[in-house]
């Protein structure tokens, strides 16, 4: 027999690992269940010592409870043993409910009005002395983050990071269960593939059977559902993990979940409707809200017009306003110049930032810069007079006209860029949610954090151009059909060929994108030769496979995908993806738990038939 802890000892039963079992959470006890004995295990989660009596609140993944041990109640050997707890020490402990005296309830706990008067106590565990504190969580809340990577199990038993990782079980259930309602089939596909043209670096996985060749892990299953439908399945969807070697940010990580989901015999608006619906019931069943369907829709031209992004946060106004006609001419040359070359002008009404200081403005033009600005002109509009080094070189109709578009009032602080369109947007789009940020720290500006503003963008441009290659490249990936009205202008005007793309966006956050897809073999042949200049032998070598599978009956079919980890952290009002996953990785692609990326071993090298270039191996 094990040595226990002051736990009895089983006589009749085989030995166990522990004695002790537990009849309840630390969530559950109430007043009905005072006089009852129950056994509890968990965490040491605080201790506190008062007047020779020892509290301690025991946690575990449900709650709370807390627990007292009274020397006069208490054989000495057990007492001592409780003496010796610390935080995060695992324990059974068995007992008998009390109400808790007068005045000593805590409303903060679902049990504040009870406690568990000790009788026996099985030490399960010891725990060192903590890198950081559990129990409290606005200290925890400032823990730097590797620290709390590094101890990730410390940090999951935080609250808050439980709460986190229920919600996600929560959301991948609702996602199962309505997409079984509605009769897609859950299909795994490979992890160990072959490269794909979707844009994102990828990891390579040696092949140690013929030297040279390599199995590439997916940035998506897009090819595999989309040969699911050539192979009749109509209607798939996975929970699939993508891997891409990208700069991590706090949206995006090497390895994350999609719901990827692929339909046969559909058009654009199934794919809105589905997507709506799951939305709608993952909203429901892990926050009971709901969701207003169905959601608003932009065009892609529309929301970098309005927003200044194809990703739009429409919580808040300060949309972007256009200039271009009024400053065609104007005596100011940065605005007339640039409209001269083609571009644009646009302004945004930052209302009530007139009070910013230079080094604040030259912040935000510095910030501006970052994406390309080549200035950020402004007006501050404060004491009834415009402050600014440009006013001098407008005259009144330019005058006119930007009170006229802004709704210009004292203490608004207008900001303009002039540049090519999609430039001058996007430039705009992030200073627009800069200022947005400085007016909340201001209290100026309130963004609800319970509305989830969730849209469509739609026409995508099939193509983008790609100045410095000098040829066009899938907005998207090489799959996205045209919308059938401008398929007779892919050869002479590319650019104005909109895709059968679109986006699901909500709070600013782009949550999914998808398409439907080409399922002609000689239009997907025309694409990757013709528009996209893929030699037809690399043509061959890379989506012969996909062209052979469309010439042997492929439907008409399209998808989407949406990214559940940053689905995940919307619900869980985090900023961070991080927050979601049980073990992420660092900004440099570092697991700090576990060490990982490591080197392999020369033997490992040698099996690999890989030589690395320091000449180690
Ligand atoms: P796309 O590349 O737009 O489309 O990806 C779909 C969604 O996946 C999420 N996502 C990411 N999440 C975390 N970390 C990343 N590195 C990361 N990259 C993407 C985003 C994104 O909207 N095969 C197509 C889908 C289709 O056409 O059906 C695809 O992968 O939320
Ligand atoms: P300059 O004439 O270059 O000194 O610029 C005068 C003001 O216009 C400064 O506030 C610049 O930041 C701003 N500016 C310069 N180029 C641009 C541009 N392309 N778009 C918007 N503002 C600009």
């Amino acid at each position: 027999m094990p040595v226990r802890f002051g736990g009895k000892a089983a006589s009749t039963r085989p030995p166990h690992d522990f004695e002790m079992k537990r009849t309840h959470h630390c969530n559950e006890l109430r007043p009905a269940h005072v006089g009852q004995t129950v056994t509890l295990s968990g965490w040491v989660h605080s201790r506190r010592d008062l007047g020779g009596v020892i509290f301690i609140d025991i946690r575990d993944r449900e709650g709370r409870t807390q627990t007292v041990f009274d020397p006069s109640d208490l054989p000495a050997d057990l007492f001592a043993r409780a003496e010796k707890l610390r935080s995060e020490c695992v324990v059974s402990v068995t007992g008998k409910v009390r109400g808790r005296p007068d005045g000593t309830n805590n409303a903060k706990i679902a049990t504040g009005e009870v406690e568990v008067a000790v009788t026996a106590l099985e030490v399960l565990n010891m725990a060192d002395v903590l890198p950081f504190p559990v129990d409290d969580p606005e200290v925890a809340a400032k823990v730097n983050e590797e620290l709390r990577l590094k101890y990730r199990y410390l940090d999951l038993r935080r609250p808050e990071m439980a709460r986190n990782l229920r919600l996600r079980s929560k959301a991948a259930i609702a996602t199962r269960q309505f997409m079984d309602e509605q009769g897609f089939l859950e299909v795994e596909t490979p992890i160990l593939f072959k490269s794909t043209p979707e844009g994102a670096r990828e990891f390579l996985v040696p092949n140690r059977r013929e030297p040279g060749t390599f199995y590439a892990l997916p940035q998506s299953p897009q090819q595999f559902k989309q040969i699911l439908m050539v192979g009749g399945v109509e209607r798939y969807y996975q929970l699939a993990r993508c891997f891409r070697d990208e700069d991590q940010r706090a949206d995006r990580q090497l390895e994350f979940t999609q719901v990827d989901i692929e339909m046969s015999f559909i058009e654009r608006e199934d794919i809105y409707a589905l997507i709506e619906g799951l939305l709608k019931r993952v909203w429901k069943a892990t926050l009971n809200a709901d969701v207003p369907i169905p959601f608003k829709r932009l065009r892609f031209e529309e929301a970098l017009n309005r927003y200044g992004a194809d990703k739009p946060e429409t919580r808040f106004e300060m949309q972007l306003a256009d200039f271009t006609g009024e400053f065609r001419s104007s005596a100011f040359k940065v605005f007339s110049g640039a409209v001269a070359s083609g571009g644009v002008v646009k302004a945004l009404n930052a209302k009530g930032l007139a009070g910013a200081t230079q080094g604040q403005i030259e912040t935000m033009t510095e910030y501006a810069r970052s994406f390309g600005a080549k200035g950020l002109a402004y007006i501050k509009v404060e004491n009834g007079e415009w402050k600014s080094p440009i006013v001098k070189f407008f005259n009144d109709a330019e005058k006119q006209a930007l009170i006229a578009k802004l709704g210009i009032e004292e203490g608004d602080l207008i900001l303009f860029a002039a540049d090519q369109w999609l430039n001058a947007c996007e430039i705009l789009g992030k200073i627009r949610l800069y200022c947005a940020e400085v007016l909340q720290s201001q209290g100026k500006l309130t963004i609800d954090p319970n509305r989830f503003d969730f849209l469509w963008v739609v026409d995508f441009p099939l193509l983008s151009f790609d100045k410095e290659q000098n040829r066009w490249y899938s907005s998207h990936h090489p799959f996205t059909a045209p919308v059938a009205e401008d398929v007779p202008l892919l050869k002479t005007e590319p650019k104005k060929v909109r895709g059968q793309h679109y986006d699901v966006v909500v709070n600013g956050v782009e949550l999914g994108g998808g398409s439907i897809r080409i399922h002609q073999p000689d239009v997907q042949k025309t694409i990757f030769e013709d528009v996209l200049q893929i030699p037809p032998e690399e043509t061959k070598l890379r989506f012969g496979y996909m062209l052979e599978a469309f010439r042997h009956g492929a439907p008409p079919h399209g998808g989407i995908a949406l990214g559940f980890d940053r689905l995940c952290a919307i619900l869980s009002g985090t900023p961070s993806i991080r927050d979601v996953i049980a073990f992420p990785k660092t900004a440099k692609g570092v697991d700090l738990m576990t060490d990982a990326p490591a080197p392999a071993s020369a033997r490992q090298l040698r099996e690999l038939h890989i030589k690395s270039s320091d000449g180690k191996s």
